[in-house]
């Protein structure tokens, strides 16, 4: 039976570690920011990708902007072509409109007053994305650290 468990125990720490020696994680501290669109990191998922986002410290250059026009997403180097081509078609005015991105977190989604919030997104469709935040209100600056972490599951037995 021990040696069962610490075997056991063990298969866990190694699966652990392959989990952790494969995950993209990186901060950034954005201040009073005005571009519209912010890239951060870029991942290789498989059909397992998983991406937890912790964001805090948000505060905005203005009061009560609308946060249905702020948020994170991702999206992939060809699918991003083809969102400028529907701005430029004028077929949508924000990229967060577009059907063609994977909208992780709409800034909407916010309980009232929050300065931060963690999410956790299932990814499925394995591809190469950048995990991108899109600001379509043009005289707004945004503060905010940013945490993300992305990897996939495969390899794990749970
Ligand atoms: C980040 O968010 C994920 C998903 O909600 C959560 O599991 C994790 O504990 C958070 N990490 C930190 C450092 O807050």
């Amino acid at each position: 039976m021990a040696s069962g468990s610490s075997f056991f125990s063990l298969l866990l720490i190694l699966v652990a570690f392959i989990s952790i020696a494969t995950a993209e994680i990186r901060f950034s501290e954005i201040r009073s920011d005005p571009r519209p669109i912010i890239p951060f990191d870029e991942f290789g998922f498989t059909h397992n990708g998983r991406l937890e986002l912790n964001v805090s410290k948000l505060s905005f250059s203005t009061a009560e902007p609308d946060l249905t026009k702020l948020g994170f997403f991702i999206c992939t180097r060809d699918s991003w072509l083809q969102v400028l081509q529907q701005i430029e078609d004028g077929e949508i005015a924000c990229a967060l409109q577009s059907n063609i991105i994977k909208e992780v977190y709409n800034l909407n989604l916010l309980s009232k007053d929050a300065t931060g919030f963690n999410h956790y997104y299932l990814q499925s469709d394995a591809d190469q994305y950048t995990l991108v935040f899109a600001n379509c209100l043009p005289q707004l600056k945004i503060s905010m650290n940013v945490r993300s972490a992305m990897y996939n599951l495969d390899g794990c037995l749970l």
